[in-house]
């Protein structure tokens, strides 16, 4: 089959490798519909996430219909038209009963590397590192599902793939931002990233009572997007984020604060940006840390960080002491995409979004690493790229 490889550091390619086959009585192997690129996917194809290795297929937003089933998957026909969550969960263990499916304890095979890292393990994800299961990724013709009795979920037929696609990670992940930012009616809500993670956090942040989104990035395009889902805008790269936060709400500070960017964050000169990038080439700090001192800063007293964007390693210079000093709480985490599905295709079903409105490219596969490229550098005013393989 066809797919998306990771060869190194800004170099992926579209290669014939072998199909997947059910190795296991609990997997499902779909014939990929449509697969999206994720900005978690650039953090790989920049070189920022270790233990990748040449020839790892990526992709982890993917849909398709179901050709091939392990003897234990009973839920799901061959002919079903799923959309498979990012998090690959067993819906067993201490953490998938509680809901918590992307810290399932059972699906990461090297388990022991993440817990050399981080002291204990997550769950497994497609097309994300060997650290978090080398699992090969579904931007491809084909895909085997392991845990298909748990995670994918059937699509009604009146909708589209670009409506159902996002369930797979964008629209829970920033659903869940919205969620962990703890919103009381009429609070007032800051998101750094107009990626399509922040464009999911300020319709889900609007839909728990939000009284005011203020969205933060440079880009027009992304910032006019966050201005279509009910935001005002700030560009960073125009004033100080921090002062302008304090105009706008009259020196108290956001409620809550979702940073929608992680690890990549861009500071257009700022000292500790500066640095970050510096140490992190030279491999003394893995992450840039600016948006998460930023929005510790901006935070109110008392108030809620959210943090759906993606950090990986070591990250210098957390202003830990004003963290504390203001009472501020932290919530973040890859997202429990399972325990989202369900409620949130409700949600779509009924009307009040259609997740469809952040595409703006759909191409095929062969044309992948060229639209990695234009997504990174946010050329030709790609905000979510959509895959067709043999389409
Ligand atoms: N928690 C999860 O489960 C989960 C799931 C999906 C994606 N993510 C992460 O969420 C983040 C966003 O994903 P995306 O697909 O929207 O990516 P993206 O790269 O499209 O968006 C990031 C945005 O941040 C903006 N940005 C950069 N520096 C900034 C700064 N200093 N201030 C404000 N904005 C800044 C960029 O201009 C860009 O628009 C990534 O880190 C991704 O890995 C996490
Ligand atoms: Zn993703
Ligand atoms: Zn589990």
């Amino acid at each position: 089959m066809r797919a998306l490889c990771w060869h190194g550091k800004g170099d992926v390619r579209v290669d014939t490798v072998p199909d997947p086959k059910i190795e296991h009585p609990r997997d499902a192997i779909i014939r990929i519909t449509a697969c999206a690129i994720c900005g978690s996917d650039l953090h790989l194809f920049d070189g920022y996430q270790p233990t990748m290795e040449s020839g790892d297929i990526l992709g982890h937003e993917n849909m398709g219909v179901v050709i091939e089933l392990g003897s234990e998957v009973t839920n799901l026909k061959v002919g079903d038209r799923v959309v498979v969550p990012f998090t690959i969960s067993c819906g067993q263990c201490w953490f998938c009963q509680k809901g918590l499916f992307s810290l399932c304890d059972r699906t990461n095979p090297n388990a022991e590397m993440a817990i050399k890292a981080m002291g204990h393990s997550p769950a497994g994800l497609f097309g994300f590192s060997h650290m978090l299961g080398g699992y090969s990724g579904g931007q491809a013709e084909y895909l085997r599902v392991p845990m298909a009795d748990v995670g994918p979920i059937k699509v009604p037929d009146n909708l589209t793939d670009e409506q159902a696609l996002f369930l797979s990670d964008i629209f829970p992940t920033g659903y869940m931002a919205a969620e962990n930012a703890q919103i009381k009616d009429g609070d007032t809500v800051a998101v750094w990233g107009c990626g399509p993670v922040g464009q999911f956090a300020i319709r889900a942040a609007r839909m728990m009572g939000a009284g005011r989104m203020i969205a933060i990035d440079e880009v027009p395009e992304r910032l006019a997007m966050a201005e279509a889902g009910g935001a005002e805008t700030i560009d960073f790269s125009k004033c100080d984020v921090y002062d302008e936060l304090m105009v706008r709400t009259k020196g108290r500070g956001p409620d809550s604060c979702i940073d929608a960017v992680g690890c990549e964050a861009a500071g257009h000169g700022a000292v500790d940006a500066v640095m970050d990038k510096a140490k992190a080439a030279v491999g003394l700090a893995t992450d840039r840390v600016h948006v998460l001192r930023e929005a510790i800063f901006s935070c109110r007293k008392g108030g809620t960080i959210s943090v759906p964007g993606v950090y990986v390693g070591m990250g210098d210079k957390l202003p830990i002491g004003a963290a504390m000093n203001k009472g501020l709480t932290f919530k973040m985490g890859q997202t429990h995409v399972q325990a989202y599905t369900q409620p949130l295709l409700k949600i779509i079903e009924a009307g009040k979004i259609d997740p469809s409105f952040v595409v703006t490219h759909t191409t095929s596969l062969e044309d992948a690493p060229e639209m990695y490229q234009k997504f990174r550098d946010k050329e030709d005013g790609v905000i979510k790229v959509v895959l067709r393989p043999g389409g």
